[in-house]
């Protein structure tokens, strides 16, 4: 029984392998986390998790998916956050951080209000990307970043990795899937630059790298840096599997402890052989061929399977997300299911 070990990174050790996954909430003002995310955030961390990583958290304004999403670009967020990183730690779960940026898929609905462009007058925003390709028909044509614009991209996850530091995180992941700027940069389907962040796959890495470089300047390095990716865009001359491995082992020396491995989301239309595990064998390979040390998830629902992916090596961490919104206490029932005895929080050991 591996699920309930401690995975050990750096300087931290997670209690166990169960991490929930990052979950947009769409629920913060002005990119201020509210109310909601530290109860929904400290309910995870009270079920047990070994860490508790929150959802896709925007590095400036116009990286955001929609108006709701939460922000790490400026010191009112950052002292919002410290009261939950409070909180998560003080469960004994990691507070880990998602930080992001949209792109092309930005200034968007919430998925409960149709998840659709945001009209002119509904307050739309200009969207960025590698190329002035939209991410559908109707949605917004983004404008392709300059020079200046990618630096600012760096400057802005470099800035909201400082932040983080300073709001109680202790865990970074940067989100490099989902179709999502790191993603465009490194997909063909996306990119079509002629310049120094286009063309070859050194080329349309070059961005994901630097970013790692510049949040690695200012990430200390007794904390870790997780990156997420999405190991194929499930779609003919798309990022694949074999371009994922090949980043993986790139991106080892530069200081990246952990590739979270999900897939899809660059195009509107790929068919994806959704099933039980189904991203489980990218984890595995990236794990086995380049090294480093990976996180499953997608669908991944019973106690049962996550042990068995850890047994299995097929990676180190097992991400939930929708099972842990089911159920915040996932862990806690997995920990029984599986005969694992864990404490309970002192307030609630009549019930343990
Ligand atoms: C409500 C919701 C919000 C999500 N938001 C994010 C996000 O902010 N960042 C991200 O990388 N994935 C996000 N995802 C994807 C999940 O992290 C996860 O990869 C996906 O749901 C598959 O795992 P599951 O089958 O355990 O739900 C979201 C999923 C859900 C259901």
């Amino acid at each position: 029984m591996n699920l309930f070990t401690p995975f050990a990174q750096r300087s931290l050790s997670l209690r166990n392998r169960l991490v929930i996954a990052p979950m947009c909430q769409y629920s913060a003002t002005d990119g201020v986390p509210s109310d909601w995310h530290l109860v929904h955030l400290g309910s995870r961390a009270v079920g047990g998790a070994g860490a508790v990583i929150v959802e896709a958290t925007a590095v400036s304004a116009e990286g955001r998916i929609s108006a709701g999403d939460v922000g790490l670009w400026n010191d009112e967020q950052l002292a919002a956050w410290q009261p939950i990183t409070r909180f998560v730690t003080s469960q004994g779960a990691v507070a880990g951080v998602q930080l992001a940026h949209a792109g092309r898929k930005a200034s968007v609905l919430p998925p409960w209000q149709g998840g659709h462009p945001l009209a002119a007058d509904a307050g739309a925003w200009q969207t960025v990307a590698p190329s002035a390709i939209p991410f559908d028909a109707h949605w917004h044509v983004p404008q392709a970043l300059d020079a200046a614009g990618i630096a600012k991209v760096i400057a802005d996850f470099r800035a909201a990795a400082v932040r983080a530091l300073e709001a109680g995180f202790q865990l970074i992941e940067l989100h490099a899937a989902h179709g999502y700027l790191l993603h465009q940069f490194i997909s063909p389907l996306s990119n079509h630059r002629t310049d120094e962040y286009g063309g070859s796959f050194e080329n349309r890495t070059r961005l994901v790298r630097e970013v790692i470089k510049a949040v690695r300047e200012v990430w200390p390095e007794h904390l870790p840096l997780w990156l997420r990716v999405s190991a194929t865009d499930w779609t003919e001359g798309g990022w694949d599997i074999e371009q994922s491995v090949q980043l993986a082992r790139d991106i080892k020396s530069l200081g990246v402890d952990l590739v979270d491995t999900s897939s899809g989301g660059l195009v509107p239309h790929a068919k994806i052989p959704v099933s039980p595990g189904y991203q489980v064998p990218f984890a595995s390979r990236i794990r086995h061929d380049a090294g480093i040390a990976t996180g499953a998830v997608g669908l991944i629902t019973e106690s049962t399977h996550a042990a068995r992916i850890i047994d299995e090596g097929a990676a180190d961490v097992v991400l939930i997300a929708r099972e842990s919104l089911r159920d915040p206490y996932f862990p806690r029932r997995a920990a029984q299911e599986l005969g694992v005895p864990i404490t309970a929080p002192v307030q609630y050991q009549r019930a343990w």
